[in-house]
């Protein structure tokens, strides 16, 4: 696996074949200092660069550099190629307006950014059923870094997370270690661990006009223009109840087929669903309250999203039970419009929901890309 370029129209790490390994992680801002903001944001994209083209963290490397001085690269990527990695960062609604106290008085406006607030970066609602934990919410910034080898993306973050030392701190982390998501069509449908088809009816790259109707910012934005927005959930499953689950229910509840991935309705897996189609007795084929009925796009004005989720793994219970589930991610264009009522109906009538609880989310505006050309890179990346 190669190199995608860092700079561009759009940021990579959207419409970017998905890799198959995630590493995500929310920060929250230390300094209240606008032009310590500024320079974090600089520094953050001129190592982005440089990693994402398999170079060192900074100029000298891993392994030499002034001796009295920590290295400016941590080294645990140095023999690793690439694999694919992007880096992309995203703006929480709390970097605008702060975050809102308990008693619902007003956040504070920490960087004098408050006119620059993109509609769209609402504070989520309640969904029916969602359980979140504050503590795997929200934040200041986003970075997601996509890549085939989980050690390239650690490093990555690790290293981002080390140039912004006294200006910002991780709040939450995430790791994905399978692709539940195809997001070109020269890619195999992957599995999430219902052990279903997962990005079938998805938007994929080749899709250009999909693309600019349903996940990047219109022009008309303003300064978003070109960018996108970021959801991310962290949607833990009940696997153990649902591998005690029949072959039948479970499909009934999804609406597909669990081999071929096939609307239940017929044909195969790149076939449209046909949601008028009626078995023995008149009840349609797939059930009103099956997942993909509810999350269609003909039961949302035509809306759709490109979903780049991953499967998770943190440990276990004290019941055995494993902490495992579907770390959702999509790319959308307005959430208000493209996400916040596909999730409500989902919550509220979604029948996999039974099997589903939504411990961490957040919402993130995703600045467009760095122009090509207006990075300075010498030799070698600097
Ligand atoms: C489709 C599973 C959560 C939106 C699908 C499909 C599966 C699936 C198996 C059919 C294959 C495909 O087209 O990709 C799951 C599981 C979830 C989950 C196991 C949670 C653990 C969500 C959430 C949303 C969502 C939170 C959005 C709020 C969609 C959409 C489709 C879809 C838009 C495509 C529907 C279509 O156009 O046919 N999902 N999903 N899913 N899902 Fe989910």
């Amino acid at each position: 696996t190669g190199t995608y370029p860092f700079t561009g129209v759009h940021q990579a790490g959207i419409v970017t074949p998905a890799q198959d390994r995630l590493y995500l992680a929310a920060f929250d801002l230390t300094t209240t200092s606008r032009d310590e903001l500024v320079e974090l944001l600089r520094r953050w994209t001129t190592i982005a660069a440089r990693l994402t083209q398999g170079l060192s963290a900074g100029p000298f490397g891993p392994a030499s550099g002034p001796y009295d001085a920590p290295p400016d690269d941590t080294g645990e990527a140095a023999d690793l190629p690439p694999a694919g990695l992007t880096i992309t960062f995203g703006l929480g609604r709390s970097m605008f307006v702060g975050t809102p106290g308990p008693d619902g008085t007003p956040g504070e406006d920490r960087f004098g950014l408050a006119d620059r607030l993109p509609d769209g970066l609402v504070a989520l609602p309640h969904f029916a059923a969602d359980d979140l934990d504050p503590a795997r919410s929200d934040g200041d910034l986003v970075v997601q870094a996509c890549a085939d080898d989980p050690q390239v993306a650690v490093h990555a973050i690790r290293n981002l997370s080390r140039a912004a030392f006294g200006s910002a701190t991780i709040r939450w982390t995430q790791l994905g270690y399978g692709r539940t998501s195809s997001t070109s069509t020269a890619q195999r449908t992957p599995r999430n661990l219902f052990g279903f088809k997962d990005g079938t009816a998805n938007v994929k790259a080749e899709e250009t006009d999909a693309l600019d109707e349903h996940v990047w910012v219109p022009a008309s934005a303003g300064w978003l223009a070109g960018g996108s927005y970021l959801v991310a959930r962290r949607i833990r499953m009940r696997i153990e109840t649902w591998d005690r689950t029949s072959l039948r229910e479970q499909e009934n509840l999804v609406g597909r087929t669990k081999g071929e991935g096939a609307p239940l309705s017929g044909g195969t897996e790149f076939t449209e669903p046909d949601f008028t189609a009626q078995g023995r007795g008149g009840a349609p084929l797939i059930a009103v309250d099956s997942h993909v009925r509810l999350a269609h796009p003909s039961s949302h004005d035509g809306a759709r999203m490109l979903r780049r989720g991953y499967n998770f793994t943190d440990g276990n219970d004290a019941l055995g039970r494993l902490d495992a589930g579907l770390f959702f991610v999509a790319f959308v264009r307005d959430p208000r419009t493209h996400y916040i009522p596909v999730q409500a109906a989902l919550s509220r009538d979604d029948v996999l929901m039974e099997y589903l609880t939504h411990t961490g989310s957040g919402l993130f505006a995703v600045p467009p890309g760095v122009p090509d050309g207006s990075l300075v890179t010498g030799a070698d990346g600097t």
